[in-house]
């Protein structure tokens, strides 16, 4: 299987990570090369069951979560009809909004983290990682303005744990995967024109 663009999207919730995806869609399309835009947790059958643990419909173990994670995954890319790793064996772009690094910092926090990364090795690497960095406190505005609910020390030192989770685990990669920090105090354009310089470079 050639990887040459599977493209993974990863930062804080509130980090800017789908806006950016759907505009390096749109880069990538003006220069025809076609890519499917996807994002986890899915809106495929296990992914709303994440959904509804996330919205405390459905009270279950924080190991329970993690694994639900990693079988939406296994479910997104090898799925027979909707499997993204069809488009990956054909060479396809594939641009995904989070992937196992965030099982790695979410999960991590409350899951031992050799367990978390046991039920994530078999999925492949992918070729770019855009990693969003947002500081913790943009983070929380944005959440604010969504409406979302939860104490804000929690919010803080949660976020701040999960941002500590990324850090070590992208220190930890070897270099078949390239993978851009971007700062996400800048405007909107300014970060797309950086994402666009770090993947334009490779294709
Ligand atoms: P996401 O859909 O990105 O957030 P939103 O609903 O705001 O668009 O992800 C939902 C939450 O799931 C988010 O807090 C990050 C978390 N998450 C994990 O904890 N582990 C994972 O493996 C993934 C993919 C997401």
């Amino acid at each position: 299987m050639d990887t040459s663009l599977f493209i993974v999207f990863e930062g804080l919730d509130g980090a800017g990570t789908t806006t950016q995806s759907r505009l390096l869609r749109e880069r990538l399309e003006r220069v025809g090369i076609k890519a499917s835009l996807a994002h986890e947790p899915t809106e495929n059958p296990i992914g709303r069951v994440i959904r509804d643990v996330l919205q405390k419909r459905f009270i279950t173990t924080r190991e329970t979560l993690a694994l639900l994670y990693s079988a939406d995954r296994c479910d997104h890319l090898y799925n027979p009809s909707y499997g993204i790793m069809k488009a990956l064996d054909r060479c396809e772009a594939v641009i995904l909004d989070r992937y196992i690094y965030s099982s790695i910092a979410y999960q991590s926090i409350d899951v031992d983290g050799d367990y978390i990364r046991m039920i994530n090795s078999r999925y492949p690497s992918p070729s770019h990682i855009i990693y969003i960095d947002t500081p913790v406190e943009e983070c929380l505005k944005r959440i604010n303005k969504r409406g979302e609910e939860k104490e804000l020390f929690d919010e803080m030192e949660f976020l701040k744990k999960v941002k500590a989770g990324y850090d070590r685990e992208f220190d930890r990669l070897d270099n078949s995967t390239k993978i851009l920090k971007v700062s996400g105090n800048g405007t909107i354009d300014e970060i797309a024109d950086r994402i666009w310089d770090f993947i334009s470079s490779s294709i």
